[in-house]
């Protein structure tokens, strides 16, 4: 009895030695491998599953970002732009603070091409690095126009294509204060 005790605790203590290896970074015997190992396709790795090879998937269609609301009016169209004006409704109240925030992204996004007084003599279009020469928010041509419409202007970019659409740079309501302070502009 006590014999057999022995021998087993001998064997015991091989076995636990022998699962040493001088390889510390090999886990060793997988018993799982799939569940070990992730089946998943990495998102940039080539799929066989669809037939256009990709892993990542473009959302389906019609489906719309959290947070986002999807823009009607099209770009580069007279009559888009004029639609928007009509429709378009600027949400925000007008306020001294408004009027701060809405300095402040002006001074950002706008003042570069369209300058510190709206009049069109921005930094970029002096030195000429900018070769468009960006129009006057102050005078009556933009002024005469409903919020809506020059929303689109700053959501599209202007109907000729001069001016680029600022969507991604702006948040819609920072477009509708800038719009309050471009009206500030020309009082
Ligand atoms: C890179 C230079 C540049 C920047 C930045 C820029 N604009 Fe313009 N903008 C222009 C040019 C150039 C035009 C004239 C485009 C044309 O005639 O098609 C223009 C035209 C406009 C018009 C008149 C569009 C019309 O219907 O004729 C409005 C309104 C306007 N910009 C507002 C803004 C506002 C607001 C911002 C800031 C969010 C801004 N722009 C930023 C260059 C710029």
């Amino acid at each position: 009895m006590k014999n057999n005790l022995k021998i087993l605790s001998f064997l015991m203590v091989l076995v636990v030695a022998a699962a040493c290896n001088r390889y510390k970074n090999d886990p060793g015997h997988t018993f799982f491998p799939d569940m070990s190992y992730s089946r998943a396709y990495e998102t940039y790795t080539t799929n066989p599953v669809f037939t256009d090879g990709f892993t990542m998937r473009l959302p389906a269609e019609g489906a719309i970002a959290r947070g986002t609301m999807p823009y009607p009016y099209k770009a580069k169209s007279f009559d888009e732009q004029v639609k928007a004006g009509l429709e378009l409704v600027n949400p925000i109240v007008v306020s001294e603070q408004v009027l701060a925030e809405g300095k402040a992204q002006y001074e950002i996004f706008c003042i570069s091409c369209h300058g510190e007084l709206g009049k069109g003599d921005g930094h970029l279009y002096t030195s000429k690095l900018f070769p468009a020469k960006p129009t006057s928010l102050v005078e009556p041509y933009v002024q005469n126009k409903p919020d809506g419409e020059i929303y689109h202007v700053i959501t599209m970019g202007s109907i000729s294509g001069l001016m680029g659409s600022h969507s991604s740079q702006v948040l819609p309501q920072n477009r509708w204060k800038i719009i309050h302070y471009v009206r500030s502009l020309a009082r």
